[in-house]
């Protein structure tokens, strides 16, 4: 393992850029080329390791003493002050989070994905003529990406289609997700545990999540409310982030219409084409939710002590030449692309399944049922602000 001095130069100001762009700062090919983890000074708590190659992230990733838990306490280093509920998904290790991927399985299953894919194809031809018929130009964010997120999320949890805004679950996620840390956060908190304890009492709940949950409740061996509030809470908000990859690959796309030829010429391609823009565009605008060592472990030849952080930055490990051949460069036939957009190890995404299919199925409905559309040559498009995503809050587009 490196010696500790080598490898321990003076922290750098972590993210390294308020600016929101799809290409990655030079700081983490700088960080890869060393080898080295990068010591990083976070915004709230301190100083903590920065993981960017394929290797290292890996390793963060899958190694069972990098955990989570240890890494949402208030005094651990990270990006944003507040911290996760300590029994989210996100937030467990061991047994407590095996508990909670067993009873979201079901929902979240490759077989469940295939079936959602039609409602999503429904969705986005839907959402497209609407917005062919309405003025140019249009915002792909608000009119597509968005509503066709909410769609795959829904049909994932099994919303059951009703006025009633009190069983809105998606909506009183988002509701909750806006008042975090607001006086309004804990009435927000009770009316979603309201919501799901409502509904998971219920009868002739369609299939998805809430109906899962309510059928192990039933038996004996389900979660708490307050459980069960928790990770619909989590899967809800997980659901957002397909809305906040679609703007950014439809921008790669029509910034590159030779792709888009390429894709028309050969569907088949498409199912590898998805696995490379999932490789090749950023979500995250900085590392992945930070791990703490719960004993000395060797991150690909760099020792990290018990209680120090790290961040995994899946972000550059995707673009790690050693790891990917040309890995700057789009490349929708890449036949080996064992990217980690969706994470690796326990916490791995459980909503890849369902993403592929609503990546796939989105930007091939996009590109064959709107042929003319471009970039508005007059609206330029707006990024989020934030530590967390690297994502455009509008993407203006005409045809
Ligand atoms: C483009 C699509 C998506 C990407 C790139 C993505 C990425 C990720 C990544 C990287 C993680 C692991 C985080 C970590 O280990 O620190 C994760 C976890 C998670 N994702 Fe996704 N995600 C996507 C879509 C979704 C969707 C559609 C859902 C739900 C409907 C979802 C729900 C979750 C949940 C619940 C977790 C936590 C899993 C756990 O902690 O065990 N994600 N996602």
């Amino acid at each position: 393992m490196t010696n500790r001095t080598d490898a321990t130069h003076c922290p750098v100001a972590y993210p390294f850029t308020g600016e929101h762009r799809l290409d990655l700062e030079d700081d983490y090919a700088h960080a890869r080329a060393s080898g080295q983890l990068l010591r990083v000074t976070l915004p709230v708590g301190g100083d903590a390791w920065l993981a960017t190659t394929y290797d290292q992230v890996r390793t963060v990733l899958t190694h069972p003493h990098m955990e989570r838990g240890p890494a949402n306490q208030p005094a651990t280093p990270r990006l944003e002050t507040a911290l996760m509920t300590p029994q989210s998904v996100l937030a467990l290790d061991g047994p407590a989070h095996a508990r909670l991927r067993r009873a979201i399985a079901g929902a979240f299953s490759p077989r469940t994905a295939r079936r959602i894919r039609p409602y999503l194809k429904a969705e986005a031809d839907r959402l497209l003529d609407r917005l062919l018929a309405q003025e140019q130009p249009a915002d792909l964010v608000a009119a597509y990406a968005n509503p066709l997120a909410a769609t795959a999320v829904r049909q994932l949890i099994g919303q059951p289609p009703s006025e009633d805004e009190h069983t809105d679950v998606v909506a009183l996620v988002n509701r909750l997700a806006q008042a975090r840390e607001t006086p309004a956060e804990a009435e927000a908190r009770d009316q979603l545990e309201a919501a799901v304890d409502r509904l998971i009492r219920s009868r002739g709940l369609p299939p998805g999540l809430l109906r899962d949950l309510s059928l192990t409740r039933a038996v004996g061996a389900g979660l708490s409310t307050s459980q069960s509030t928790d990770l619909v809470f989590a899967v809800v908000l997980g659901g957002r982030t397909p809305s906040f990859f679609l703007p950014s690959a439809a921008l790669v796309l029509l910034q590159h219409p030779a792709h888009i030829t390429v894709l028309r010429q050969h569907p088949h391609l498409w199912p590898k084409a998805v696995e490379e823009l999932l490789r090749f565009i950023p979500i995250g605008l900085s590392g992945g939710f930070p791990r703490t060592a719960t004993a000395p472990v060797d991150v690909a030849g760099h020792r990290v002590e018990a209680g120090e952080t790290v961040l995994p930055a899946m972000i550059a490990a995707n673009l790690d030449e050693h790891e990917f051949p040309r890995a700057d460069e789009l490349d929708l036939t890449r036949v080996r692309n064992p990217h980690l957009a969706f994470g690796a190890g326990l916490h791995r995404c459980p909503g890849a399944p369902l993403s592929r299919h609503l990546i796939e199925v989105s930007l091939r409905s996009l590109i064959t049922r709107a042929p003319a559309l471009r970039l508005a040559t007059l609206a330029p498009a707006t990024w989020h602000t934030g530590r967390i995503v690297r994502a455009l809050a509008t993407l203006p587009v005409e045809w």
